[in-house]
């Protein structure tokens, strides 16, 4: 066996751990492949085939100005960018959005978004445009109207610029269309969200690469929070992959009340409004003529398990921008992995084995977990300036 291999079989890593001194983290192989499949970052860029200005520059700046404008919104007061900040990991940082949007439920943040292939809390929608598309015309959202987005795409000599240099002709005389395109172009503008390498990409690297003075350099609290997350807690069941999500659903236990007498069903409404929607896959707005990005949308069932269960979502750039959770009901990073050190099985409804169940974890084990999360942010590099100028031709 080459020293290369078993180097490989076992790595140990000596790292620095503060005031505890020095400390011994044995990485088996297994460990390492499990490491190895949440990478690598940046994933390659998506393509969409049901969106056919899916990565054009001019509809990606046809996009950016749409998002800031305010315009698109009934009363001429909100954008995209109300709700989903730059600056604040595109979220807002309130526990509930303003207005009644989404059934009370908080913004998520866009970073990587493009990545996924249900979108909203619940999934009510299975094309970034789809989603795109929603709270425009929604009157707890935005509470514009088709007819308004598309006067504005056909009035506004830039935004019909750039129309005409992403689709190739001047906007049309169809709303509907209109509006569609514009919810596209918000989509490739929304694909370019994508979150920076971490401390703990260079980890994975280095470890993938049997490099152990580079891997060393990741903190032994983030190597220990990683050994909980792929270990004892489970929590790669359903946060895996790159982006640290299966893209799909579940319960984990938190409150879906709403107000009193109410409550959010989650993915079990969300998917009677996917498949009642004009804008999903398996509509004629979907550029995919061959049909084939829709086979998972063809194939879903509402099923009674689905009641209560919410999207995962990934855990990159999580950071300090709180609250989590699909209505804001933990505050913290603290609060979270408490939640899953004390959830209370019978809250949870699970059908087989279940995936989630109180973990007890101690303080130490617990302030290690959210060192882990931490170390999956970073401060993200400066955004490009937009393309501002669209030729006269
Ligand atoms: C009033 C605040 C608000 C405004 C304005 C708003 N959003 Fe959102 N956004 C939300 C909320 C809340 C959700 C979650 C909705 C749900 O689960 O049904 C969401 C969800 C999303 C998602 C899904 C993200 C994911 O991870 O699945 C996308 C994409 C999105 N919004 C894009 C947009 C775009 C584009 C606009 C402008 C046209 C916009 N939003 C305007 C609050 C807002
Ligand atoms: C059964 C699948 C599953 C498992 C296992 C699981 N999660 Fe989650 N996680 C989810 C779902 C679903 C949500 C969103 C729940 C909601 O909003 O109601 C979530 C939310 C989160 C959030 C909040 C993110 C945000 O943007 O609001 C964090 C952080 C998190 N999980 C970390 C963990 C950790 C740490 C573990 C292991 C201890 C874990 N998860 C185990 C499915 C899971």
């Amino acid at each position: 066996m080459s020293r290369w291999r078993a180097l490989l079989l076992v790595v140990t890593l000596l790292v620095g751990a503060g005031a505890e001194g020095w400390a011994h983290l044995q990485w088996p192989e297994d460990e390492v492949r499990a490491i190895r499949a949440h990478g690598p970052w940046p994933p390659p860029a998506p393509v969409d085939p049901s969106n056919r200005v899916s990565g054009d520059p001019a509809a990606i700046a046809l996009g950016e100005r749409l998002f800031n404008d305010a315009r698109l919104s009934g009363a001429g007061t909100m954008s995209c960018a109300s709700c989903h900040q730059a600056e604040r990991n595109w979220s807002d940082g309130r526990a509930r959005a303003r207005g009644r949007a989404g059934l009370d439920r908080r913004t998520p943040s866009l970073w990587n978004v493009g990545q996924g292939h249900w979108f909203g809390w619940d999934g009510a929608a299975d094309s970034l445009w789809a989603q795109s598309l929603r709270p425009i015309i929604d009157p707890l959202e935005m509470a514009g109207s088709t007819g308004h987005v598309a006067a504005l795409l056909r009035g506004d000599p830039t935004l019909g610029c750039f129309y005409r240099r992403a689709f190739g002709t001047a906007p049309g005389s169809d709303d509907e269309a209109l509006l569609v395109d514009a919810a596209k172009a918000l989509a490739a503008f929304q694909e370019t969200l994508v979150s920076p390498r971490t401390a703990f990409d260079d980890f994975r690297d280095a470890l993938v690469a049997g490099d152990l003075a580079a891997a060393a350099r990741y903190p032994a609290a983030a190597q220990r929070g990683l050994k909980i997350f792929m270990g004892a807690g489970n929590c790669n069941a359903c946060h895996f992959g790159p982006r640290f999500t299966n893209g799909e659903f579940g319960d984990v236990g938190i409150p879906f009340f709403v107000r009193p007498g109410e409550v959010d069903s989650g993915r079990l409404g969300g998917l009677a409004k996917l498949m009642a929607s004009p804008f999903n896959r398996l509509g004629p707005y979907s550029d995919d003529k061959s049909g084939a990005s829709a086979l998972r949308t063809r194939h879903v069932q509402r099923l009674h398990a689905n009641f209560g269960e919410f999207r995962v979502p990934g855990l990159r750039q999580l950071g300090d921008t709180g609250p989590y959770m699909h209505n804001g009901h933990l505050a913290t990073l603290q609060d979270v992995v408490r939640h899953y050190s004390k959830v209370s099985p019978d809250r949870l409804h699970s059908d087989g084995v279940p995936l989630v169940r109180p973990l007890g974890l101690s303080a130490d084990d617990q302030a290690d977990l959210v060192a882990f999360l931490r170390s999956l942010a970073a401060d993200p590099p400066p955004r490009p300036p937009p393309l501002t100028e669209c030729g006269a031709g």
